[in-house]
């Protein structure tokens, strides 16, 4: 079986710890993807300190050659995506169509902020006094410390690694230990691209051992991370105490409103892909699908025609497996009407992987547990609502606030709900999922602190500005007194 080590100061590297955990295929757990080395403490202290130490350098390096490794990096990845999405397909469970699409984020995401090297722009501002210049530069944070899922296992770090390292900074990678082979793979990538030893540096690990002793290390200015709201709470409340800067992308509980006059083909489409791709394991995945009275029982019927003819890849591990069907029960429970699914499916050569059948739940009021939390599976939930006022009031009742659709004809509706849905992402007659790399992504409410990944806010997570002040007059000039 491979052994896989983790990658520091561009070396491949034993756990200090001498323990070590495996990765496997959860579409069928008797496939070993490898063994990969259980980090702790010490391992995190080495990382860092090849970050730290690799951080002049790279900083001073001007942007435009920071960037052409970015390029090629994106160049390789391009050239490889094939048997990456095959290896991810493997690793995470998602079908290659997906994983490919996870490539592909990567890649649009390495372009993207690859031709940032050549803008990274500042401002300039007029000053009040006389012979005095003033503009405003970006400076890299320092070493980052960046915790990634498992959902996108090369899309989400790219996210993050990208916009980090045309910025300037230096970076420690602590993947989910359900895929860590993709992060290393990406180590492989950005080294081959010309990327300087201790620039970017892999950790692999659980959160408790690894994650934690990064967030608090002294030396981490900056802590990106993209998980559960439990988790992203915890690490809030570290950096608070330390005045570490932190930024967080978490949960959701994503709404698709389908109004009366909606394009129905349309609507039904959207759900059925908003719901079920990446079988519901997506933070901006349609869990609750909000449907105006009129339509509901039309609308019902042609879901559950539809998802009669589809199948859902696996659940990532027995642990979420269990917490889906925990919250499946509570549905039933609570009073919701299961129309299909609701249990483990062992089906066919499904025996030795974690599927979960897909589970459609009507009847759903807004203050049930179903409608609340996120269940990060295949499960949809349908809501009925009187009028298009209801279904905002519905959509908004919720602690989330990532994606979110609508689906109608009526222009003055569509135009509203971009003010009345309580979000950071809305889509008018598209799925909640399906973000553009070059966008900004990211939620209110308990989806986030108020920072957007991808697109160009990207750039305000892993820099920070100075003012500059440059005063040529020859005098001591003092504003506000002069
Ligand atoms: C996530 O689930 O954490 O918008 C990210 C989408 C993808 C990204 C999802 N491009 O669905």
């Amino acid at each position: 079986m491979k052994i896989y080590k983790n990658f520091i100061n561009a070396e491949w590297s034993a756990s200090k710890s001498g323990k070590t955990f495996l990765d496997v295929n959860p579409a069928d757990r008797r496939d070993v993807i490898g063994v990969f080395q259980r980090s702790n403490a010490s391992d995190v202290a080495l990382a860092v300190r090849a970050a730290q130490e690799a951080l002049p350098d790279w900083s001073s390096m001007p942007a435009p050659k920071r960037a052409q490794i970015l390029f090629k990096s994106a160049q390789i990845l391009e050239e490889r995506k094939e048997e990456i999405a095959r290896l991810m397909t493997r690793e995470m469970g998602k079908v290659p169509k997906e994983t490919r699409a996870d490539v592909q984020e990567a890649i649009d995401t390495a372009y993207f902020f690859a031709g940032e090297g050549r803008r990274l722009y500042g401002q300039t501002i007029p000053s009040e006094l006389k012979n005095k210049l003033c503009f405003t530069v970006r400076r890299p944070v320092g070493v980052c410390g960046l915790i990634t899922p498992w959902n996108f296992p090369l899309a989400i770090p790219s996210w993050k690694v990208y916009p980090a390292l045309i910025c300037g900074n230096t970076a420690v990678l602590k993947p989910a230990e359900d895929t860590p082979l993709m992060s290393l793979l990406f180590a492989e990538i950005l080294l081959k691209a010309g990327l300087p030893p201790g620039v970017f540096n892999v950790i692999t690990g659980l959160g408790r051992e690894a994650g934690e002793p990064l967030v608090k290390h002294k030396d981490i200015r900056l802590v990106s991370f993209t998980g559960s709201s439990e988790v992203g709470s915890f690490i809030a409340s570290t950096c608070g105490k330390l005045l570490k800067k932190v930024s967080l992308e978490m949960g959701g509980k994503n709404a698709q409103i389908v109004m009366q006059d909606a394009d129905l083909d349309l609507a039904l489409n959207a759900a059925v892909w908003g719901a079920f791709a990446t079988s519901g394991q997506r933070c901006t995945a349609t869990s609750r699908i909000i449907l105006h009275e009129k339509i509901y029982d039309q609308f019902l019927k042609k879901f559950m025609n539809a998802v009669k003819k589809i199948e859902v890849g696996p659940i990532i591990n027995q642990k979420q497996l269990k917490r889906i069907h925990a919250y499946v029960l509570k549905g039933k429970k609570e009073g919701a009407r299961l129309l299909c699914g609701g249990g483990v499916d062992r089906e066919g050569n499904k025996k030795f992987g974690s599927f979960y059948k897909i589970t459609v739940f009507a009847n759903v009021k807004s203050r049930m547990t179903i409608a609340q939390e996120e269940i990060f599976g295949p499960v949809a939930c349908f809501i009925k609502v009187r009028d298009y006022e209801e279904a905002i009031r519905v959509a908004n009742d919720t602690a989330y606030g990532l994606s979110s659709s609508i689906f109608t004809r009526d222009l003055v509706k569509a135009v509203r709900s971009i003010e009345g849905i309580e979000a950071g992402i809305t889509y008018v007659n598209s799925s909640t999922i399906g973000a553009e790399a070059h966008l900004p992504f990211g939620g209110i409410k308990k989806t986030g602190n108020g920072h957007r990944e991808a697109g160009v806010t990207a750039l305000d997570i892993f820099s920070e500005w100075k003012t500059v002040n440059i005063d040529y007059s020859g005098r001591l000039q003092r504003a506000q007194m002069d």
